[in-house]
């Protein structure tokens, strides 16, 4: 059964808004003001799969990638970039409203650069075993093939290739594989995960091909296959040997972005604590000026940043591994702080917000990779005396609906 339906707007997770008979429609790959026919999907009784676009909007043009609307990586590649980019900002506007937050919203900053520096490539069998490397479709769990994705960094060239090379020697596991590779500044860094134990044969299989292919390091669930060399890469005068499968911003230039912005914001602050600090891009930054205190979960992260802070050059860098969900830090100890910095994963900052509250910290800088999330401890923020000075939103994600942003409160 088809329905024909006149796209209202684009929604925050890029699906074009449609209204029908009292019901709201979400149709992906359209756009504001668009009449389309669109058929129902089993299972979702809001969404619609897209048909045809029988009146196009003027902001249309053509994808890039010819496996746009099959891939789920991209949601938008088909609207003109100025449009794009006053949707995404928006987002960010409107979630602070509806969250009660009135403040001006920076321009969009760019932050694709040369494009993505991680990626996650699926292995997976179909049900007549026919083996699938590539990523998630789109609306399901089914592998799109992919040979080439134009929005990555030129540095992962070779990636997939090598994804699909290891996917195929280890398809006797006949196990669900995730293959994440990242692009250090001197090559690439592989972690299998999925595998399961591997017989010893099969591990000298894997190190020939981390040979061949030069990898910089394999690992296996993070246990070492084959290092060549450490991965590492440059954050200012440091050099960050990375922990397998460890975070980084998915781009240098998003990266370089945020960095810029948490220095900025942080001023002439003597004493900062960098919550969730991951291998340390922002307290790298930070220490050219002032003495850093830096906490993360993972003990990897610290390890390579506590390395890391030994470069020439830089001031203090007290690194520990610590859950700041459970133990956030407290008034007493953030007593000699001057600033705070917190880039929490998705869930956001809510333990470590609701102890900042009570505190004399004068400068909180919030890095966020959810709005949602973000706009909870902002008005948590705001309720308990700090009054929101900037919003800047970053788009590293681009083509996609997520977003980052930097905030600067000040009490
Ligand atoms: C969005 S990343 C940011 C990392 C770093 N700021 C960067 O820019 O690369 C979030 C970080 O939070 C850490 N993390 C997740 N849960 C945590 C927890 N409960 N306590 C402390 N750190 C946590 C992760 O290990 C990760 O490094």
């Amino acid at each position: 059964m088809s329905e024909t339906l006149t796209i209202d707007h684009v929604g925050q997770r890029g699906d074009g808004v449609a209204y029908a008979d009292g019901a709201t429609a979400f149709v992906p790959y359209t756009l504001p003001g668009e009449t389309v026919t669109a058929a129902p999907l089993p299972g979702h009784p809001d969404r619609r799969a897209l048909q045809a676009v029988l009146k196009p909007s003027a902001e249309r043009i053509d994808p890039f990638c010819k496996y746009f609307g099959k891939c789920g990586g991209c949601a938008i590649q088909h609207w003109r970039p100025e449009n794009y980019r006053a949707w995404k900002r928006q987002i960010v506007v409107d979630t602070l409203a509806h969250a009660g937050i009135a403040c001006a919203v920076d321009d969009l900053i760019d932050a694709h650069g040369a494009g993505r520096r991680r990626i996650t490539v699926h292995a997976r069998r179909d049900a007549d075993n026919a083996l699938h490397v590539g990523f998630a479709a789109a609306g399901s769990h089914a592998i799109v093939d992919i040979e080439q994705c134009p929005i990555l960094d030129p540095a992962l060239a070779g990636a997939l290739d090598v994804a699909r090379v290891l996917a195929d020697i280890l398809k006797p596991t006949n196990k669900p594989l995730d293959i994440q590779i990242t692009a250090a500044s001197n090559g690439l860094d592989v972690d299998v995960r999925g595998t399961g134990p591997l017989p010893t044969p099969m591990i000298a299989i894997l190190s020939g091909i981390a040979e061949q292919y030069k990898l910089t390091r394999l690992t296996r669930h993070g246990e070492l296959v084959l290092m060549r060399t450490p991965p590492a890469i440059t954050v200012g005068p440091a050099q960050v040997l990375l922990p397998p499968g460890s975070f980084l911003q998915a781009t240098t230039a998003g990266e370089d972005a945020l960095g810029a912005l948490v220095v900025k914001h942080a001023g002439r602050s003597k004493l900062i604590a960098d919550l969730f600090c991951g291998v340390g891009p922002f307290a790298l930054r930070l220490a050219a000026k002032s003495r850093v205190l830096a906490f993360d979960s993972e003990a990897g992260a610290i390890g390579a940043l506590q390395i890391a802070a030994k470069s020439p050059g830089l001031k203090p860098i007290k690194a520990e591994v610590r859950d700041l969900f459970r133990r956030p830090m407290v008034p007493q100890e953030l007593r000699d702080v001057d600033g705070v910095v917190f880039d929490p994963p998705r869930q956001g900052a809510l333990a470590q917000v609701t102890h900042l509250v009570k505190s004399k910290v004068a400068l909180v800088i919030a890095v966020s990779c959810n709005v949602q999330t973000f706009a909870r401890d902002a008005r948590l923020l705001i309720d308990g005396g700090y009054r929101i000075d900037s919003v800047t939103p970053v788009d590293q994600f681009r083509h996609t609906p997520h977003v980052e942003l930097v905030a600067k409160f000040v009490k």
